[in-house]
């Protein structure tokens, strides 16, 4: 039988006249939710604006896995208040994980905003929105085991035209005792591995050149036809014999073209496979890169912390990615001064990141979250200024490594995927190394999208500095 191919008309959506004013604090996963939000309210009709004087919606999406994040976000929530009272019809909403979080408290208690939306109900906001219009607070908080917003197709907020993100897990199993994801963003899900490829192809055919999956652990991605990871047991054979797990996932979406790079974050050292560094490579455009927290060199604190590793996994994993991908970029995340943390455990993190030599580090001062497992079962006692003290020699150990790290790049050639005018000077490029290096080099006849070989040249503390290479 011939199918006969239809033309489907693109409905446009029709305009409310009104605009939304979106701001985004957090990780990479809520830029990538903050996109999906945009979506939703484009197609009710609502346009985008990024002046806030002018908008009749202003959202804020918002973390909360430090206090010192949460503390900026109220006090942006407070200036927007002072809005309102101009402009009494402006509807204020908390959208993410401190909504999740909060709950009732910031409408009800602290009376900031007028909307609160968790991660899981974003298709709910035009609904809200009109609560709120009504006269009445609105709040949908509701975590859901199969949301994944597979279908909707995000608006590209980064500016550049070259880099997106696609998110291919939602919520966190792992219960680290620190932290608040899984109360914030609830079970692990999965998402349809078409969808996602589907999303990298169209990515590419408009002009994108670098896709990063994200996920809380991507390692731990498993498609078998829906459900969650936890079932996985009680799926049929079919299912499971064609299941899609994150390195089948690599390879699918590196096959959407050589031209497109693809990176991923975060990678668990209790999950990463051998399976996974040998896809990468399989396909040159899978970044040679790999964000991988180690949290703290000590396996009694690792243990304290639930991170389902000690040190010598973690370096084992350290030593496969090194023997399987030489010369792999390896970042990684520290948390200082955590619950019972000694001198010595202290050190212990210090010989590690030695052993390591991370290029990049994100390193944090322990902060206690209400209603994680530490904060109701650990004592957080070290005090500030010794988290403070060694979270400094944390901070000055990295700095002398990614240094090394950035003179050991000197004088030698990258491919450059080019990203974006330097913000420095309109006459230089910006673009990074598969290794996730930064380097600006003359802009010359290159453009955003093109891949060009850059010899580096010199560096700073930050980035490397080169110029094109025939
Ligand atoms: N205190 C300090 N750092 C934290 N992180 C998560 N929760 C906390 C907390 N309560 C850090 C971890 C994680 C990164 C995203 O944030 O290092 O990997
Ligand atoms: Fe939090 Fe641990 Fe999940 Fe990362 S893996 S989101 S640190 S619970």
């Amino acid at each position: 039988m011939q199918v006969l191919e239809k033309e489907i008309p693109i409905i446009e959506p029709v305009k409310t006249g009104k605009k939304f004013f979106l701001e985004t604090y957090g990780c990479q996963m809520n830029f990538s939710d903050s996109e999906i939000v945009a979506s939703i309210l484009k197609k009710e009709g609502y346009d985008i604006t990024s002046e806030e004087s002018s908008a009749d919606v202003i959202l804020i999406n918002t973390c909360a896995i430090r206090e010192n994040v949460e503390q900026k976000t109220r006090q942006r929530l407070t200036e927007f208040k002072a809005l309102k009272k101009e402009r009494p019809s402006l509807v204020i909403g908390v959208l993410g994980c401190m909504a999740e979080r909060l709950k009732t408290k910031l409408l009800e208690e602290e009376k900031l905003v007028d909307m609160v939306v968790g991660p899981d109900a974003y298709r709910s906001i035009p609904g809200l929105i009109e609560e709120v219009d009504n006269g009445q607070k609105a709040i949908n908080v509701l975590l859901s085991r199969e949301e994944t917003y597979a279908d909707i197709s995000p608006v590209r907020l980064s500016e550049n035209g070259i880099t997106a993100f696609i998110s291919i897990t939602r919520g966190c199993d792992n219960m680290c005792t620190f932290c608040v994801v899984p109360f914030t963003r609830g079970r692990e899900r999965s998402r349809d591995p078409q969808t996602i490829v589907n999303e990298a192809k169209d990515l590419f055919e408009r002009g994108f050149r670098e896709v990063t999956l994200l996920g809380q652990n991507v390692d731990s991605y498993l498609w078998y036809g829906g459900g969650l990871k936890k079932d996985f047991d009680k799926a049929t054979d079919e299912q499971q014999n064609s299941a899609v797990n994150f390195a089948k996932l690599l390879e699918l979406v590196a096959q959407v073209s050589p031209l497109l790079r693809i990176r991923f974050s975060t990678s668990n050292p209790q999950d990463m496979t051998d399976e996974v560094l040998h896809m990468m490579v399989k396909y040159e455009n899978i970044c040679r890169y790999i964000h991988l927290p180690m949290q703290s060199g000590s396996t009694r604190v690792l243990k304290q912390m639930n991170r389902g590793y000690d040190r010598e996994k973690y370096l084992d994993r350290i030593r496969a990615i090194r023997n399987i991908i030489p010369g792999c970029g390896v970042s990684t995340d520290i948390i200082s001064g955590f619950c019972t943390e000694t001198e010595d455990e202290h050190k212990e993190t210090l010989s590690l990141m030695e052993e390591v030599a991370f290029d990049y580090a994100y390193m944090f001062k322990y902060s206690e979250r209400p209603g994680t497992l530490a904060a109701k079962r650990l004592t957080d006692d070290v005090p500030e200024d010794i988290k403070s003290r060694r979270l400094q020699e944390i901070v000055d150990l990295h700095r002398k490594h990614a240094n090394e790290s950035n003179q050991n790049n000197v004088g030698k050639v990258y491919e450059v995927l080019v990203e974006s005018s330097s913000k420095k000077s309109p006459n230089d490029l910006f673009g990074r190394s598969t290794y996730n290096k930064s380097i600006v080099f003359p802009r010359e006849h290159y453009k955003p999208g093109d891949y060009v070989k850059v010899k580096v040249l010199y560096c700073t503390s930050g980035t490397l500095i080169g110029e094109a290479v025939k």
